[in-house]
């Protein structure tokens, strides 16, 4: 499958934004990651628009944990969306980027003093309370800064979405967010509507990564709506806003059909106007925090193939043929972490039928297998593999585990390519180490 601009140019070689993926590994060296600025545009716009057509009161918050650094925040604000943050780092980031403060969020289910601060002080949008301790420590940072800070509550809707289950979380059994349930969540709204430090705005939840439908996320609808029902009536309080979190799933295999823009954005404002036509409550501001969707398809990482062998295996067929590629576990935990799986383009030979089965393997210490039946063409040492779907929680989530080096990343569009992350250095590597004078000397030789 080719996604967002890429296309096998005249030599048989991958393109992405107009650029040789080949020529890329050789300029800027390889892993490489390599963001699509057009895809990832387009995709900020469609999503916007499929939610513009249908429900004008909306707002469209991109997931910064997904991908975050200076470039892509100022894509994001030029995009005109809001953007979510969940750490202290990514609200530093996002305020070095300019991003404007008025539209950002901050999340959280155990937010430091340090964070809070910074967030009431640089007057962003909106925090959003997950716990009871929460709700008194940003009443008096707010307090402190003489300024009210808006607050939306977040629930736990109490479904359980068919995904991963490390990357789902609107169960009742959750970390996250104020059970709907026992009552915790209608306790908490009353706490922020009795704070003069908080202004009350409407709630917010999360289901999960990854959703390949609607399903649950329309049923988080009706049991928020049925709160924000229940919120008018024993407080008299409306709810202005309601947060829908993010979720939509995307492409790492051809077989994978996550729902359209379209599609999706009917489902949810359908779900949406029905609920609230049941309570006769009028229409909140829609707001969501799509991360894997705007970014995920937008993003390809570049590898060079290194050691192959072929092993016996005690199963048909009968062996098995590791091509060794110069990344792994370091640039991309998912296979690990939730067995993700990607599909991959050999870049300099992209025209030919990619009709063999091998095993991508990373280079650490570990069995760090990156696809474990990729379709490739034969493989030799020196050979460029582009995988793809990678713009989504791969740098984002990226370690120096064995002491790799973190790769960097290039911003193609246009013809040309830009460099938005340099690669770490071997210095990076101990930069914060320090050695206790009592251990410099005396090194046995
Ligand atoms: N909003 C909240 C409050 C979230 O917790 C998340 C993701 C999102 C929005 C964005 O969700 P998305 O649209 O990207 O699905 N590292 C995992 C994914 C963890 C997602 C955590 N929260 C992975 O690599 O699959």
């Amino acid at each position: 499958m080719l996604l967002g601009t890429q296309r096998v140019n005249a030599q048989g070689r991958l393109e992405i934004g107009g650029c040789d993926t080949v020529a890329l590994a050789q300029e800027f060296g390889t892993p490489l990651y390599v963001v699509d600025e057009a895809e990832l545009r387009a995709r900020c716009r469609a999503y916007a628009a499929a939610f513009a057509d249908r429900y004008p009161r909306n707002r469209i918050h991109y997931a910064s944990k997904a991908l975050l650094n200076l470039a892509v925040a100022r894509i994001i604000a030029q995009e005109g969306l809001c953007l979510d943050t969940a750490s202290y780092g990514e609200l530093f980031t996002a305020l070095r980027a300019r991003f404007p403060a008025a539209r950002i969020n901050l999340h959280g289910s155990n937010k430091l003093a340090p964070e809070i601060e910074l967030a009431v002080r640089r007057r962003i949008g909106h925090i959003t309370l997950d716990n009871f301790g929460e709700i008194q420590l940003v009443a008096d940072a707010a307090a402190a800064q003489q300024r009210p800070v808006r607050v939306l509550v977040r629930v736990a809707p109490g479904v359980d979405p068919d995904t991963h289950r490390f990357i789902s979380t609107g169960q009742a059994d959750t970390k996250f967010g104020f059970n709907i349930l026992d009552g915790s969540a209608m306790e908490a709204v009353r706490r922020a509507l009795a704070s003069p430090a908080l202004r009350f705005d409407g709630i917010h939840f999360h289901v999960g990564s990854q959703l390949l439908d609607t399903v649950s996320h329309e049923e988080a609808i009706s049991a928020a709506v049925d709160l924000m029902a229940q919120i008018r009536a024993t407080t008299g309080a409306l709810c202005h806003e309601l947060n829908i979190g993010g979720g939509l799933g995307v492409r790492y295999l051809s077989t994978h059909e996550p729902p359209s823009l379209e599609t999706y954005a009917e489902r949810i404002t359908g779900a949406l106007r029905s609920a609230l036509a049941r309570h006769g409550l009028p229409m909140p501001v829609l707001a969501q925090e799509p991360g894997r969707s705007l970014v995920a398809e937008a993003g390809t990482t570049l590898y060079t193939v290194g050691a192959i062998k072929t092993v016996p295996t005690l199963t048909a067929p009968g062996s098995r043929t590791y091509a060794s590629i110069d990344g792994g576990l370091s640039d991309n935990p998912r296979p690990q972490l939730y067995e993700a799986v990607y599909e991959v383009i050999a870049a300099n030979k992209a025209d030919r039928p990619h009709d063999r089965t091998l095993a991508i393997a990373g280079r650490h210490c570990e069995t760090d297998v990156l696809i474990w039946d990729a379709s490739a063409p034969e493989l030799e040492p020196g050979d460029t593999l582009a995988v793809q779907t990678t713009g989504a929680y791969n740098a984002a989530m990226a370690s120096n585990y064995n002491k790799f080096l973190r790769p960097a990343m290039v911003l193609v569009g246009d013809d040309r390519a830009d460099l938005i992350v340099e690669r770490e250095t071997p210095a990076d590597l101990v930069r914060h180490d320090c050695v206790p004078a009592r251990l410099k000397a005396g090194a046995r030789t």
